[in-house]
Formats: structure tokens, sequence, C-alpha cells
């Protein structure tokens, strides 16, 4: 380049406004004045235009990429499980719903024909059939993964009972349901069903009363069920699927029981605080909290043996330092500290890094 030509650049440059970087939503509603052709350019469009107007694209991936602890496996997918099932029962559910007569004259004529003429509507009743005992398998298997795993402590308590309710739910959708067809066996069932729920404390009488929509097992009772079957029940699951998913992702996923998060290099390891004792309390004179934790109900043996186990664990990471700084720093005649650090120590006294502390915690 020629001195004047650099001249005329390094005018250009100056007078340039500053460049401000465009906001996600711009960007991708600009997109299309790139002059960039590509056959999802209407696509971006279309998500920039949305974009810019909701911040969906923000909630979508604070949904799909969240951070899972490690260790997060299989189990972890029951509950989306359940899900993909609750959705095509809802699919399913609409097109029986195109075929299906909600009248006791009606109903078990219109469910032979969907079944017996319909193109694939035996296929379609049938997974509706199975997908409802389905649903109720993983329900329970996804509830037993929470359990077994302590998902339901603190603070994720209201999505353990938000997923009671859902189960409760998920029954009710299979008792309304299966009275649907009105045959021989689902008219009879029900009744069962029906007086059982009469039994029950309190509540049951009248809930009995409710589901039976007069004195008498009826037409009224089918139309009932089909409301309950085709509108409450699915609206609210649908509107406590959505509550439990955002207090998952607003609280995250719990860690497997045997993963413990890792203690920050420098953290202090946990103490037992006595009711009563303000922590810089108990930093500051460690034996009269130990006395008052015997005051305040905690056995002084636990309050003390918990203060040893805190020693102890201090004096592990200050040999570990130790241990770490003289494998890495050799002396200049000694082996270079790559094959050092694989080889056992040549000093007795200078003990290996340890991986695991020996209580289920990993070192990092
Ligand atoms: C329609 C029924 C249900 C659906 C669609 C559903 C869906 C989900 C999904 C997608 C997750 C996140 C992924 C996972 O951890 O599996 C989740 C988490 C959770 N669910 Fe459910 N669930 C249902 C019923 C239940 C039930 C019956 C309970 C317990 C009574 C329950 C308790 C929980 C808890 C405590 C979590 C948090 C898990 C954690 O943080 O590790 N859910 N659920």
């Amino acid at each position: 380049m020629s001195l004047l030509k650099r001249k005329k650049q390094a005018a250009t440059d100056e007078s340039a406004e500053p460049v401000t970087k465009p906001t996600k939503g711009e960007r991708l509603g600009q997109a299309k004045d790139l002059g960039v052709h590509h056959s999802t350019q209407g696509g971006i469009d279309v998500a920039g235009w949305v974009d810019s107007r909701t911040n969906a694209t923000g909630i979508f991936t604070a949904m799909m990429s969240r951070h899972v602890p490690k260790g997060t496996n299989w189990f972890y997918t029951l509950g989306s499980a359940t899900m993909f099932i609750f959705a095509m029962q809802a699919i399913t559910g609409v097109f029986l719903s195109m075929y299906y007569t909600p009248s006791a004259t009606q109903a078990y004529a219109s469910i032979t024909h969907l079944t017996n003429e319909v193109f694939m509507g035996e296929f379609v009743r049938g997974m509706h059939k199975w997908g409802a005992s389905l649903m109720i398998i993983l329900i329970f298997l996804h509830m037993a993964r929470t359990f077994f795993f302590g998902a339901y402590k603190y603070p994720r308590e209201l999505n353990w009972v938000i997923g009671v309710v859902l189960l409760i739910l998920t029954t009710v959708m299979g008792l309304t349901g299966y009275l649907l067809p009105f045959d021989q066996r689902s008219f009879w069932a029900t009744i069962v069903a029906n007086n059982i729920t009469a039994s029950g404390p309190v509540v049951g009488p009248y809930l009995a009363d409710f589901l039976r929509a007069g004195p008498d097992f009826s037409a009224t009772t089918l139309s009932r069920f089909y409301a309950l079957h085709m509108m409450v029940v699915p609206g609210l699951i649908g509107a406590l699927i959505g509550a439990h998913l955002f207090l998952v992702v607003k609280l995250g996923t719990t860690a497997p029981p045997w993963i413990r998060a890792p203690r920050p290099k420098g953290a202090r390891p946990s103490e037992a605080i006595a009711a009563g004792v303000a922590t810089e309390d108990l930093e500051e004179v460690p034996v009269a909290a130990t006395a008052s934790a015997g005051a305040a109900g905690v056995p002084v043996d636990e309050a003390e043996a918990d203060a040893a186990e805190a020693e102890a664990v201090l004096a592990t990471e200050a040999e570990e330092t130790e241990a770490e700084l003289s494998a890495s720093a050799p002396a200049a005649d000694e082996t270079p500290v790559d094959e050092a650090s694989t080889e056992e120590p040549a000093d007795a006294s200078a003990e290996p890094p340890a991986e695991d502390s020996g209580n289920g915690e990993v070192n990092s």
C-alpha cells in the first residue's frame, strides 16, 4: 500500500463511528441485510422477529442448555419420558375424540366403529390405551428416582408436592377414561370404583356423589367423566407440568447422592453451628461454642467429634498441599516433575495426593 493510500485509510478509520455490538435479537433480525442466502433464512428471520418481542430463545436456552450435575444418568430421563407419554396421550386423544360420541346410547357404537372401520383407528386406540398404563408406570418410576436420590428435600419440596398432585390427576385420568367405551366391563368396574371412593373418610361420599353426578349411575355420569377426562384434568396436568418444569429449571437438578460437590480450594470444612451462637463467636471462642452446644440440646460429644473431624480435615489438607508442593518442585538432581507425579514418592513421610478423602467426597 502506498503512503497516500495508507494516510487515506487512517483518516477513514478515525472518522469511523464507534462500533456498538448488536443484541442477539438484532443480529437475528438483521440477518437478511447481510446478503446471506441460505435455505434457513426465512426461519432465522421469523425467529429473530419473535425473539426481539418475546426473548423466547432466552427461555428456550435456559430450558434446553442447562448445566446438570456430574453423575446424572438414565434415571434422570424418567420425568421427560412421562412428559413425552402425556404428550402422546394428548395427541392420540384428540384423534379419538373426532370419532367418539359421549352419549350413553351411542358411546359403545362409536368406539366399535372407530376400532373396526376407521383407518388406523384400532392402532390409535391401542396407543392411547397402552400409553395410559405406561404413563402410570413411568410416573411411579420417576417418583421413585426423585425419592431415592433425595430430590424431594429442600428447596424442592414444592416440586414434590406438585408431583404428588400430578400423580393423583394421572390416576383420575385413568379412572375417567376407563368408563368412556361404556361396555359391560367399564360400566361395572366404574361402579365398583365409585363405591370404593364413597367409602373414603370425610370427603369420600361427597366425591363419589360429584363423580356419579346424581343419585344413580346414569348418562349424566358418562357426561361428567367425559368432561373431566377431556378438559378439566388434562388442563390441570398441563398447567402443573409447566409449574413443575419451571421449578426444575429454577432450582436445577439434584446431583446423585454418591456425588458431593467438590469443596473449593481453601474453603473451610463444614462445622456444627450450635443454636443461638453466632458464627463469628464460634470462630472466636470454639470452646464456649462447644459448651453452649450442650446447653442447646446438642450432645457435647457430637459437637466435639465434629470439631475434631474439622481439625483432622484441615490437617490432612495442609499435608496434601505440602506433598503437592514437594512433588512439583524437585531438586535439580531429582526425577522430572511428570515422572515424579506418576511414581511413589521416595520420601516415605510424604503421602501421595489423595484421590478420595474416604468420606465419599471427591477432591478436585
Ligand atoms: C405428569 C407427571 C410428571 C411429569 C411429566 C414430570 C416431569 C418431570 C421432569 C421432566 C423433570 C426433570 C427431569 C427429571 O428429573 O426427571 C422432573 C423433575 C422432578 N419431578 Fe417430576 N414429573 C411428573 C410427576 C412427578 C411426581 C409424581 C413426583 C413426585 C411425587 C415428581 C417429582 C419431581 C421432583 C422432586 C423433580 C426434581 C428432580 C431433581 O431436581 O433432581 N414428579 N419431573
